[in-house]
């Protein structure tokens, strides 16, 4: 499968690639570093992206890029890093071939930008070698995410209707197929909150499928896990993609989420009540440590109680620039040993869905 090997291929010549970009692309992938003379034949299928750091004022570099990789894929995007943002560098680099230009030293944040929509793309195009339906419930749901933060912005609730229809496809596609392939097909993803809500919602209806919940259940849960987060659409990006641990004034305005969300659900009207509360409290912990409304013991509901769970879960099993993936193993291990913030009866069932993920 395609995606086992989908990582960013960097091109270097010379003096090799600049530290703290490799540092930066490392963070949220994974990275394998070839020479101008290598042959990216032997790469075990299409990278998501390449990164040409070579002198293109060399006239023999140029030749050797274009014999040896410029022939592949037009839809392997291909970002030049250039030491120089004047002009001439700029030209040579669209002239060579460049899809997008990076100019070192460059912040991870405009690391982040130029890589985001190529890498998407070219994760979703590897979607098709997906199933039909988990091809389908990938797309239905990253198109109901980027529509809705769009109308939510304009000031429109998100449709309970649609959430509810693409919950059922996503159900379909955890249900019927692999879990882990599903996830391994987000993995890359920039659109982080898409990508999280997504593990979410599939930790969700395994987890529920295990439990034997009925189909009307399962269907309440995966959808409360598709709009959990959804008062991140107040958070900005700064802060939501920020490389580092956030500051105490940062973790104010990230704390406002679960807020937003219940607010922007309750204006729609038609949300039922259960999931509003599970978009409100799904970081409160057992024990009254939680937020927003330090919410203990029976006062946390038992739909609140699961989304809590898989949403712990699906951070630790994600990638993000300040931290590395975890097994499904060593998260449940750190989630075991987290003693009062979750419900311990629920957590120890949990144990299979966790060991599923192999990382
Ligand atoms: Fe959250
Ligand atoms: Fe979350």
């Amino acid at each position: 499968m395609a995606f086992a090997h989908a990582e960013i291929v960097v091109v270097q010549n010379g003096e090799g690639v600049d530290a703290s970009l490799l540092d930066a692309l490392q963070r949220l992938h994974t990275v394998r570093i070839l020479s101008l003379s290598d042959n990216p034949a032997a790469l075990c299928g299409a990278p998501f992206a390449f990164l040409f750091h070579v002198n293109l004022a060399d006239p023999g570099v140029v030749r050797q890029l274009r014999d040896n990789y410029l022939s592949t894929s037009d839809l392997v995007p291909r970002i030049f890093v250039l030491d120089d943002g004047d002009r001439a560098s700029i030209v040579r680099a669209y002239a060579a071939g460049a899809h997008e230009v990076l100019v070192c030293p460059a912040q991870q944040r405009e690391i982040e930008q130029v890589l985001a929509p190529l890498i998407n793309g070219a994760v979703e195009r590897l979607w098709d070698d997906l199933t039909d339906i988990q091809k389908s419930a990938l797309k239905i749901s990253l198109k109901l995410f980027e529509d809705t933060f769009v109308a939510i912005r304009r000031g429109e609730p998100p449709s309970m209707k649609a959430f509810s229809e693409t919950s059922a496809s996503v159900i379909a596609a955890v249900s019927h197929h692999d879990f882990p392939t599903l996830l391994h097909a987000l993995r890359a993803h920039h659109s982080y909150t898409f990508k999280h809500s997504m593990f979410v919602t599939g930790t969700l209806v395994t987890f529920a499928n295990l439990l034997g919940f009925n189909t009307e259940d399962v269907k309440t849960v995966a959808t409360a896990g598709l709009v959990h987060d959804i008062g991140k659409v107040n958070t900005p990006e700064a802060i939501l993609s920020k490389p580092q641990r956030l500051d105490p004034r940062e973790w104010e305005v990230m704390m406002r989420h679960p807020s937003d969300g219940a607010a922007i659900l309750e204006r729609s009207g038609d949300w039922s009540k259960d999931i509003i509360d599970a978009a409100l409290h799904h970081h409160e912990r057992i024990d009254g440590g939680g937020y927003p409304d330090k919410l203990a013991g029976e006062a946390v509901s038992d739909l609140t109680r699961m989304v809590s769970i898989a949403d712990a879960f699906s951070a630790l099993i994600d990638k993000r620039a300040y931290k590395p993936a975890m097994s499904g193993e060593e998260a449940f291990a750190r989630m075991l040993s987290s003693s009062g913030q979750f419900d311990q009866k629920l957590l120890e069932a949990f144990a299979p869905v966790a060991l599923s993920i192999k990382g």
